[in-house]
Protein backbone atom coordinates (compact mmCIF):
# COMPACT_ATOMS: atom_id res chain seq x y z
CA UNK A 1 0.00 0.00 0.00
CA UNK A 2 2.89 2.58 -0.89
CA UNK A 3 1.78 6.47 -2.19
CA UNK A 4 4.29 7.75 -4.26
CA UNK A 5 6.27 11.35 -3.32
CA UNK A 6 8.46 12.71 -6.27
CA UNK A 7 9.99 15.93 -6.35
CA UNK A 8 13.18 17.16 -8.43
CA UNK A 9 15.44 17.08 -5.02
CA UNK A 10 14.41 17.74 -1.84
CA UNK A 11 11.77 19.97 -1.78
CA UNK A 12 9.24 17.60 -1.74
CA UNK A 13 10.25 16.09 1.60
CA UNK A 14 8.15 18.97 3.31
CA UNK A 15 5.52 17.44 1.58
CA UNK A 16 6.58 14.19 2.60
CA UNK A 17 6.66 15.39 6.52
CA UNK A 18 3.19 16.69 6.02
CA UNK A 19 1.50 14.00 4.39
CA UNK A 20 3.50 10.97 6.50
CA UNK A 21 2.11 12.64 10.00
CA UNK A 22 -1.57 12.56 8.46
CA UNK A 23 -1.25 9.39 6.80
CA UNK A 24 0.48 7.69 9.32
CA UNK A 25 -0.85 3.79 8.20
CA UNK A 26 0.48 4.14 4.84
CA UNK A 27 3.85 3.56 3.29
CA UNK A 28 5.25 6.34 1.22
CA UNK A 29 8.00 5.84 -1.30
CA UNK A 30 9.82 9.15 -1.98
CA UNK A 31 11.70 10.03 -5.41
CA UNK A 32 13.87 13.00 -5.57
CA UNK A 33 15.57 13.24 -9.05
CA UNK A 34 18.66 15.11 -6.99
CA UNK A 35 20.53 13.84 -10.92
CA UNK A 36 18.54 16.44 -13.10
CA UNK A 37 17.54 19.22 -10.60
CA UNK A 38 17.36 21.85 -10.52
CA UNK A 39 14.01 21.94 -13.01
CA UNK A 40 13.29 25.80 -12.72
CA UNK A 41 15.45 26.48 -15.13
CA UNK A 42 14.28 24.02 -18.05
CA UNK A 43 12.27 23.98 -20.91
CA UNK A 44 8.68 22.23 -20.55
CA UNK A 45 9.68 19.32 -22.92
CA UNK A 46 12.78 18.38 -21.08
CA UNK A 47 10.57 18.79 -17.22
CA UNK A 48 7.55 16.54 -19.23
CA UNK A 49 10.50 13.82 -20.07
CA UNK A 50 12.07 13.77 -16.70
CA UNK A 51 8.75 13.41 -14.76
CA UNK A 52 7.60 10.73 -16.76
CA UNK A 53 10.47 8.71 -15.76
CA UNK A 54 10.32 9.37 -12.27
CA UNK A 55 6.68 8.53 -12.29
CA UNK A 56 7.16 5.60 -13.97
CA UNK A 57 10.36 4.36 -11.50
CA UNK A 58 7.48 4.88 -8.73
CA UNK A 59 5.33 3.31 -10.42
CA UNK A 60 7.85 0.12 -10.82
CA UNK A 61 8.53 0.67 -7.26
CA UNK A 62 4.62 -0.66 -6.84
CA UNK A 63 3.17 2.71 -6.02
CA UNK A 64 -0.26 3.56 -7.98
CA UNK A 65 -0.65 6.92 -6.87
CA UNK A 66 1.81 9.34 -7.44
CA UNK A 67 1.70 12.98 -5.88
CA UNK A 68 3.83 15.31 -7.91
CA UNK A 69 5.43 17.32 -4.77
CA UNK A 70 7.19 19.77 -7.32
CA UNK A 71 5.26 22.57 -8.81
CA UNK A 72 7.77 23.33 -11.78
CA UNK A 73 6.46 19.52 -13.02
CA UNK A 74 3.09 20.17 -11.39
CA UNK A 75 2.79 23.01 -14.27
CA UNK A 76 4.99 22.18 -16.69
CA UNK A 77 4.02 18.25 -17.57
CA UNK A 78 1.29 16.96 -15.05
CA UNK A 79 -2.04 17.72 -17.64
CA UNK A 80 0.09 16.46 -20.69
CA UNK A 81 1.05 13.73 -18.34
CA UNK A 82 -2.97 13.10 -17.54
CA UNK A 83 -4.37 13.52 -21.03
CA UNK A 84 -1.65 11.44 -23.19
CA UNK A 85 0.95 9.16 -20.70
CA UNK A 86 -1.02 7.80 -17.84
CA UNK A 87 -0.86 3.90 -17.54
CA UNK A 88 -3.87 2.12 -17.16
CA UNK A 89 -5.07 1.78 -13.55
CA UNK A 90 -2.20 4.38 -12.72
CA UNK A 91 -3.35 7.84 -10.80
CA UNK A 92 -0.73 11.06 -11.06
CA UNK A 93 -1.95 14.26 -8.61
CA UNK A 94 -0.32 17.46 -8.57
CA UNK A 95 -0.17 20.44 -5.49
CA UNK A 96 -1.58 23.41 -7.24
CA UNK A 97 -5.07 22.80 -6.64
CA UNK A 98 -5.16 21.96 -2.94
CA UNK A 99 -3.56 25.46 -2.49
CA UNK A 100 -5.57 27.74 -5.04
CA UNK A 101 -8.59 26.01 -2.89
CA UNK A 102 -7.44 26.99 0.34
CA UNK A 103 -7.01 29.93 -1.09
CA UNK A 104 -9.84 30.64 -2.60
CA UNK A 105 -11.90 28.86 0.53
CA UNK A 106 -13.11 25.73 -1.48
CA UNK A 107 -14.44 22.54 0.21
CA UNK A 108 -11.49 20.27 -1.56
CA UNK A 109 -12.76 19.38 -5.22
CA UNK A 110 -15.49 21.72 -5.17
CA UNK A 111 -15.76 23.03 -8.52
CA UNK A 112 -18.54 25.19 -9.04
CA UNK A 113 -18.08 28.70 -11.13
CA UNK A 114 -15.51 31.13 -9.92
CA UNK A 115 -16.72 33.54 -7.55
CA UNK A 116 -15.27 37.23 -5.63
CA UNK A 117 -13.23 36.16 -3.14
CA UNK A 118 -11.88 37.92 0.26
CA UNK A 119 -8.21 37.88 -0.73
CA UNK A 120 -7.45 40.37 -3.98
CA UNK A 121 -3.77 40.92 -3.82
CA UNK A 122 -1.92 38.13 -4.19
CA UNK A 123 1.93 37.30 -4.24
CA UNK A 124 3.32 34.12 -5.72
CA UNK A 125 7.26 32.87 -5.46
CA UNK A 126 8.15 29.99 -7.96
CA UNK A 127 10.63 28.81 -10.15
CA UNK A 128 11.56 30.58 -13.08
CA UNK A 129 9.70 28.01 -15.28
CA UNK A 130 6.06 27.24 -12.87
CA UNK A 131 6.22 31.41 -13.40
CA UNK A 132 6.21 31.44 -17.31
CA UNK A 133 3.58 28.40 -17.21
CA UNK A 134 1.37 30.85 -15.98
CA UNK A 135 -0.46 27.40 -14.47
CA UNK A 136 -1.22 29.32 -11.09
CA UNK A 137 -2.97 32.33 -12.27
CA UNK A 138 -5.31 29.51 -14.99
CA UNK A 139 -6.37 27.13 -12.44
CA UNK A 140 -6.84 30.13 -9.67
CA UNK A 141 -9.21 31.71 -12.87
CA UNK A 142 -10.98 28.67 -12.82
CA UNK A 143 -12.17 29.13 -8.99
CA UNK A 144 -11.94 33.32 -8.38
CA UNK A 145 -12.24 36.40 -10.13
CA UNK A 146 -10.98 39.62 -9.27
CA UNK A 147 -7.79 38.29 -7.47
CA UNK A 148 -4.46 40.27 -8.50
CA UNK A 149 -1.59 37.66 -8.81
CA UNK A 150 2.43 39.52 -8.67
CA UNK A 151 4.43 36.74 -9.71
CA UNK A 152 8.35 36.54 -8.83
CA UNK A 153 11.00 34.01 -10.25
CA UNK A 154 13.47 33.23 -7.59
CA UNK A 155 15.98 32.19 -9.64
CA UNK A 156 18.81 30.70 -7.93
CA UNK A 157 16.96 29.95 -4.43
CA UNK A 158 16.70 26.34 -5.23
CA UNK A 159 20.41 26.00 -5.94
CA UNK A 160 21.10 26.90 -2.74
CA UNK A 161 18.68 25.12 -0.84
CA UNK A 162 19.80 22.05 -2.70
CA UNK A 163 23.64 22.96 -1.80
CA UNK A 164 22.65 23.37 2.14
CA UNK A 165 23.80 26.93 1.58
CA UNK A 166 21.47 28.75 3.91
CA UNK A 167 23.13 32.01 3.89
CA UNK A 168 22.79 32.83 0.00
CA UNK A 169 19.46 31.20 0.08
CA UNK A 170 18.07 33.60 2.88
CA UNK A 171 20.20 36.44 1.42
CA UNK A 172 18.21 35.51 -1.85
CA UNK A 173 14.70 35.36 -0.22
CA UNK A 174 15.24 38.83 0.99
CA UNK A 175 16.08 40.52 -2.63
CA UNK A 176 13.30 38.20 -4.22
CA UNK A 177 10.67 39.71 -1.82
CA UNK A 178 12.00 43.18 -2.03
CA UNK A 179 11.69 42.84 -5.74
CA UNK A 180 8.10 41.61 -5.35
CA UNK A 181 7.44 44.24 -3.38
CA UNK A 182 8.72 47.00 -5.78
CA UNK A 183 5.55 45.50 -7.94
CA UNK A 184 3.04 44.90 -5.30
CA UNK A 185 3.77 47.02 -2.30
CA UNK A 186 0.73 45.74 -0.21
CA UNK A 187 0.10 42.14 -0.79
CA UNK A 188 -2.09 40.65 1.41
CA UNK A 189 -1.26 36.69 0.92
CA UNK A 190 1.63 35.25 -0.14
CA UNK A 191 2.43 31.89 -1.09
CA UNK A 192 5.58 29.75 -1.47
CA UNK A 193 4.58 27.74 -4.79
CA UNK A 194 7.90 25.91 -4.84
CA UNK A 195 8.06 22.73 -2.52
CA UNK A 196 11.51 23.77 -1.59
CA UNK A 197 10.81 26.89 -0.11
CA UNK A 198 9.25 26.06 2.86
CA UNK A 199 12.36 24.90 4.15
CA UNK A 200 13.16 29.05 4.09
CA UNK A 201 9.30 29.62 5.58
CA UNK A 202 10.80 31.89 8.24
CA UNK A 203 12.58 34.24 6.00
CA UNK A 204 10.19 34.84 3.92
CA UNK A 205 7.87 35.21 6.64
CA UNK A 206 10.40 37.54 8.34
CA UNK A 207 11.28 39.43 4.72
CA UNK A 208 7.04 39.69 4.52
CA UNK A 209 6.55 41.14 7.58
CA UNK A 210 3.43 40.22 9.81
CA UNK A 211 0.80 41.49 7.56
CA UNK A 212 1.10 38.68 4.83
CA UNK A 213 -0.49 35.25 5.57
CA UNK A 214 2.17 32.93 3.84
CA UNK A 215 0.46 29.88 2.13
CA UNK A 216 2.73 27.08 1.76
CA UNK A 217 1.54 23.47 0.28
CA UNK A 218 2.75 21.08 2.46
CA UNK A 219 0.00 20.86 4.94
CA UNK A 220 -2.98 21.54 2.54
CA UNK A 221 -1.63 18.78 0.51
CA UNK A 222 -1.49 16.55 3.45
CA UNK A 223 -5.33 16.85 3.76
CA UNK A 224 -6.48 16.54 0.26
CA UNK A 225 -4.67 13.62 -0.37
CA UNK A 226 -6.36 12.61 2.75
CA UNK A 227 -9.81 13.53 1.67
CA UNK A 228 -8.82 11.58 -1.89
CA UNK A 229 -7.76 8.17 -0.37
CA UNK A 230 -11.35 8.33 1.44
CA UNK A 231 -12.82 8.37 -1.68
CA UNK A 232 -10.87 6.24 -3.00
CA UNK A 233 -9.22 3.79 -1.38
CA UNK A 234 -8.23 1.46 -4.42
CA UNK A 235 -5.68 3.83 -5.10
CA UNK A 236 -2.96 3.05 -2.89
CA UNK A 237 -0.80 0.51 -4.65
CA UNK A 238 0.62 -3.00 -3.46
CA UNK A 239 3.96 -1.68 -2.16
CA UNK A 240 4.33 -2.18 1.50
CA UNK A 241 7.60 -0.94 2.36
CA UNK A 242 8.49 3.35 3.00
CA UNK A 243 11.66 3.64 0.55
CA UNK A 244 13.63 7.09 -0.05
CA UNK A 245 14.85 7.09 -3.85
CA UNK A 246 17.21 8.95 -5.86
CA UNK A 247 18.35 9.66 -8.89
CA UNK A 248 21.68 11.60 -7.38
CA UNK A 249 24.70 10.45 -4.96
CA UNK A 250 22.86 8.88 -1.81
CA UNK A 251 25.38 9.85 0.94
CA UNK A 252 25.17 13.78 -0.34
CA UNK A 253 21.42 13.25 -0.32
CA UNK A 254 20.86 11.23 3.04
CA UNK A 255 23.20 14.10 4.50
CA UNK A 256 20.87 17.44 3.70
CA UNK A 257 17.90 15.39 4.01
CA UNK A 258 18.78 14.79 7.48
CA UNK A 259 19.77 18.05 8.37
CA UNK A 260 16.25 19.23 6.69
CA UNK A 261 13.93 16.65 8.23
CA UNK A 262 16.10 16.64 11.69
CA UNK A 263 15.89 12.71 11.65
CA UNK A 264 18.10 10.30 10.04
CA UNK A 265 16.99 9.55 6.21
CA UNK A 266 19.02 7.17 4.12
CA UNK A 267 18.58 7.43 0.36
CA UNK A 268 18.84 4.70 -2.28
CA UNK A 269 19.53 4.79 -5.94
CA UNK A 270 16.56 4.87 -7.78
N1 LIG B 1 10.55 21.87 -5.66
C1 LIG B 1 10.18 22.09 -7.01
C2 LIG B 1 8.98 22.96 -7.17
O1 LIG B 1 8.09 22.85 -6.34
C3 LIG B 1 11.22 22.19 -8.07
C4 LIG B 1 12.30 23.14 -7.94
C5 LIG B 1 13.33 22.96 -9.04
O2 LIG B 1 13.77 21.85 -9.28
O3 LIG B 1 13.66 23.98 -9.67
O4 LIG B 1 8.86 23.71 -8.11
Amino acid sequence: MAVGIFDSGLGGLTVLDAVARRLPDIPFVYLGDNAHAPYGVRDPDDVYDLTCAATQTLFDNDCDLVILACNTASAAALRRMQEGWLPEGKRVLGVFVPLIEALTERRWGDNSPPREVAVKNVALFATPATVRSRAFQRELAFRAIGVDVEAQACGGLVDAIEDGDMILAEALVQSHVEALKRKMPFPEAAILGCTHYPLMADAFARALGPDVQVYSQADLVAESLADYLTRHPGRIGAGRAPAFLTTGDPVRVSARATQFLRRSVTFRPA
